[in-house]
């Protein structure tokens, strides 16, 4: 068994321990994504009853596009996140999926605040501050509090900087502890992410790419935050190696009790990470359930295709899953199109999706969708379900009969819900 605090050395690279990619930590076996799923390493539980860490109420961020020449108007936007609204419980982890560029990382962007949001709120802890509108001087104690894991830890780790500078640089920018404490606190941190704790001295070029995320962890642990942003933290790992990352990091969360906004390609290993999902689509979320009316009850045509996807998924749920094929390629965030902006890939599209954007109604306890035609999934759409509720007719025109009901941007779940089999408000 190997010692983890002691590892035998590879001789070719002494920072890079013989077979540390197959057990890095003491008794972790080396295990593919799919296997640790069903081994003793339960998905991560969902408490309904925790208290948000994050509240994100009508997020947006629209980049400005320049003209060329000398000059340089501003010439159009890049509607990258665009009216979102969700909450990360304490402790917990909301997963956020997606097609390349629909959004993701300018969302994780926006919660560390590397970007100013061009509209919304960021309520954050007990207090409910607005990290919004905070300025750098009124950011910086708060950022200690809301930490990031990158995608890359071959670019994400300076290649200049030993291990030691590397993890100990927030606490010596934020001075939580005194110098001489540095050390010891960084080789804590190795420890708890499974690197051996002499190799403070190290530079991040010696190790290989399972440990180097392990690095950006120990980065991201230091001033003991309270939420993480974790970015595609497992992507550029071997599947091999995902499994034994994903494992610190549950271990890290209920240690520590820290909530994740986890942002993935990888379907299943959402499934195993998150309690719950948000499904993001061109800036927008189309559907954010439980765990088990995502991946069991999906309704929103988007999201049905991701899962049909997935071949271990595919199985799962309603029986129902053939494999969707979208057709075409994801709109510019420019210019996307009106009403629903999955209309021009949508299989059941309508004219109604073209003229008003579907809201994101809740149709469950914990589970809402943005699709004029949900729960019509497989069947030719007949009846929109937002026709009451948005005061238009069949075709989205507007009905001076109906009146339209309020649809909230509420980032949580209400008491009462649309139940789409009877068609009415219900209630817990
Ligand atoms: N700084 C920026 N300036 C202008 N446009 C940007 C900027 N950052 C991102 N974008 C654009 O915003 C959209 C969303 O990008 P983002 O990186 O958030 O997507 P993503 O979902 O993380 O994609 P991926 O899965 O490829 O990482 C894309 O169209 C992207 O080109
Ligand atoms: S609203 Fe219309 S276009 Fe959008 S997902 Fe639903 S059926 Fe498809
Ligand atoms: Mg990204």
């Amino acid at each position: 068994m190997t010692d983890v605090n002691h590892p035998p050395q590879n001789p070719e690279n002494p920072a890079v321990t013989e077979g540390e990619e197959l057990s890095t930590a003491e008794g972790e076996p080396h295990l593919s994504f799919a296997e640790l799923a069903q081994s003793g390493h339960a998905p991560t539980p969902l408490d309904p009853d925790a208290e948000p860490v994050l509240s994100v109420e009508n997020l947006k961020m629209y980049f400005p596009v320049k003209s060329s020449g000398l000059v340089r108007r501003t010439i159009g936007h890049v509607q990258a996140v665009d009216g979102i609204s969700f909450q990360v419980p304490r402790g917990g982890s909301l997963g956020l999926v997606g097609e390349s560029g629909c959004g993701k990382s300018t969302t994780g962007r926006l919660i560390t605040r590397l970007y100013t949001p061009t509209a919304g709120s960021m309520r954050f802890g007990p207090d409910q501050v607005d990290l919004a509108g905070m300025s750098n001087r009124e950011l910086k104690p708060l950022r200690r509090d809301v930490q990031m894991i990158f995608q890359d830890p071959y670019t994400s780790l300076n290649p200049r900087h030993t291990v030691g500078t590397i993890v100990g640089a927030p606490l010596e920018v934020h001075k939580v502890v005194p110098k001489n404490k540095i050390l010891p606190r960084v080789q804590e941190i190795l420890e708890v992410v499974g690197l051996n704790p002499e190799h403070y001295n190290r530079y991040p070029n010696e190790f290989s790419g399972g440990q180097r995320q392990r690095i950006g962890i120990a980065r991201a642990l230091t001033l003991n935050p309270k939420l993480l942003v974790a970015d595609e933290p497992v992507s550029a790992l071997d599947v091999s190696i995902q499994a034994q990352v994903i494992n610190l990091l549950q271990e890290v969360q209920r240690e520590f009790d820290i909530a994740f906004l986890f942002i993935a390609h990888d379907l299943a290993v959402v499934r195993h990470f998150c309690p719950e999902v948000a499904v993001m689509y061109l800036g927008k979320i189309v559907e954010i359930a439980d765990r088990d009316s995502l991946y069991g009850h999906a309704h929103h045509p988007y999201t049905q295709a991701l899962l049909s996807a997935v071949p271990d998924i595919k199985s799962a749920g309603h029986g129902r899953r053939e494999r969707i094929r979208l057709e075409g390629d994801v709109p510019s965030p420019i210019n996307p199109p009106s009403g629903c902006r999955f209309r021009t890939r949508c299989p059941m599209a309508q004219e109604i999706c073209a003229k008003v954007e579907p809201p994101l109604l809740q149709i469950g306890p914990r589970h809402k969708v943005a699709c004029h035609f949900a729960g019509e999934i497989g069947r030719h759409p007949t009846t929109p379900v937002t026709t009451g509720l948005l005061g238009v007719d069949r075709q989205g025109s507007p009905d001076p009969a109906v009146t339209p009901q309020p649809v909230g941007t509420n980032p949580g779940y209400d008491k009462h819900w649309f139940d789409l089999d009877s068609q009415q408000m219900v209630s817990a």
